[in-house]
């Protein structure tokens, strides 16, 4: 099941002038210690941090809290994996709001063209425990995946 989705259009431009400006100080606040190891690799260093900055946009959105809640620009975020294919990732602080919420899996697609950096985030809700129910006359607890087949209660 669908948790939510979340997109962002983002112009590179904006972030290299933010970048411009703050240097080191804004990469510290934007990426994750995972985020940050992939832009040491990197070449295109300004268009790395304006596809993580709009993949972080995406994903709020899918979580529904924006950059509040609990949730700021450094508790998500996205690594790669050895294939190239965008992950979501988490702070221990992120972590703590996608448990809450109730969010499981998390996909993150990115591309950019004439200037624009353009993020899709997709949330799978988190797969729940089969509901207890209550055998009255047994006066058990039981799960509803424990059931023999054919003994459903009236
Ligand atoms: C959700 C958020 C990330 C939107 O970011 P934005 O870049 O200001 O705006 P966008 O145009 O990309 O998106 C706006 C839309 O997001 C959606 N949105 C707003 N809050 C949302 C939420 N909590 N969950 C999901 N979607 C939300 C709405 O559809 C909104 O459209 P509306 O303004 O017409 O209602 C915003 O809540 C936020 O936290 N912004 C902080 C941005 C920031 O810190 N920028 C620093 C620049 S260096």
């Amino acid at each position: 099941m669908i948790f939510g989705i979340g997109v962002d259009v983002l112009e590179a431009a904006r972030v290299k002038k933010v970048h411009d400006r703050y240097g080191e100080h804004f990469v510290e606040r934007l990426l994750l210690p995972g985020e940050r190891a992939q832009l040491d690799k990197t070449k295109r260093k300004e268009r790395f941090l304006a596809m993580r900055f709009a993949a972080k946009e995406a994903i709020v959105k899918a979580m529904g809290t924006g950059f509040a809640h609990g949730v700021w620009i450094r508790d998500v975020g996205v690594v790669q994996n050895s294939w190239g294919r965008p992950e979501v990732v988490y702070s221990p602080r992120g972590e703590k709001v996608r448990r809450k919420l109730g969010i499981g899996s998390g996909f993150v697609t990115l591309t950019d063209e004439a200037g624009l950096i353009v993020a899709v985030a997709v949330l799978e809700a988190a797969e729940k425990p089969a509901r207890p129910v209550v055998d009255a006359r047994r006066k058990t607890v039981r799960r509803k995946s424990e059931r023999k087949p054919g003994t459903r209660r009236k």
